[in-house]
């Protein structure tokens, strides 16, 4: 007996699963994907234009969106919203809602070789519009009054920056920053504190900035 056979069945063993493993994780790139309410989104796939393959499936969840094997097959609600790409297995899908985010799972079967399987995330966003800041008060007095600045926004996922002229607002004792990020509030006025103040609002597909808000200051 010699101590070398179960190396070399180890070795077999690491050889015939390793190249199986890659080759089954990587028929997507890496998400997520972002876009837009109303926007279009384009999986593309890994694959090499023109590998034959015998079949495809694209699903989202557990629901069977799009079969191509020698016919196409397309779920009626997916119907007039996916364009599929016969050159590398990639799908379009139009005309996007809220609810179309979640995980993508693509299934290709090729010629003499093992089935790729990817997934992905897509995560749709409602835009970023109607920025609009609203002042508690615009006619202050130097030293006494405190002012807040609110900015509302429709649109999901929503990060508030606020400007003073054209420099980021940078928080202090007198100026704080809360609502997470929506509220600007300004304690103890002074001359210097008219603005003009403006809310930027973005998220991962758009953003978009209020009209500029000046302060009145009265000093006494
Ligand atoms: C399936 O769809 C692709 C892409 O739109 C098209 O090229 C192909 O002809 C279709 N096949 C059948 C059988 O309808
Ligand atoms: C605002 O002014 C009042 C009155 O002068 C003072 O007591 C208070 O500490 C000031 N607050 C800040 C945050 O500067
Ligand atoms: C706004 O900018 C002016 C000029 O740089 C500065 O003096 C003032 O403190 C700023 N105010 C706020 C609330 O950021």
């Amino acid at each position: 007996m010699t101590s070398s056979r179960p190396l070399l069945v180890l070795l077999w063993f690491i050889h015939m699963t390793i190249p199986g493993l890659t080759e089954g994780a990587g028929a997507l790139p890496d998400g997520p994907l972002n876009a837009a309410v109303g926007g279009k989104v384009m999986f593309t796939t890994t694959l090499t234009p023109g590998t034959p393959f015998q079949s495809v499936n694209w699903r989202f969840g557990a629901k069977d969106i799009f079969t191509w094997n020698v016919n196409n097959f397309t779920a009626p609600e997916y119907e007039g919203r996916i364009t599929f790409f016969m050159s590398t297995g990639s799908l379009e899908l139009r005309n996007l809602a809220e609810a179309d985010s979640g995980e993508y799972r693509f299934t290709i079967s090729l010629l003499g070789e093992p089935t790729m399987l990817g997934t992905t995330r897509l995560k749709v966003y409602e835009p970023v519009s109607n920025v609009m800041v609203t002042s508690s008060s615009t006619e202050l007095v130097e030293f006494s009054s405190s002012v807040s600045l609110s900015c509302s926004s429709s649109g999901s996922s929503l990060s508030f920056l606020w400007l003073n002229s054209s420099s980021e607002v940078a928080g202090s004792d007198r100026v704080q920053i809360t609502d997470g990020g929506s509220t600007l509030t300004i304690i103890n006025v002074t001359r210097y504190d008219q603005g003009p103040f403006s809310c930027r609002v973005s998220n991962p597909v758009s953003e978009g900035t209020s009209a500029p808000v000046t302060l009145s200051i009265y000093c006494e």
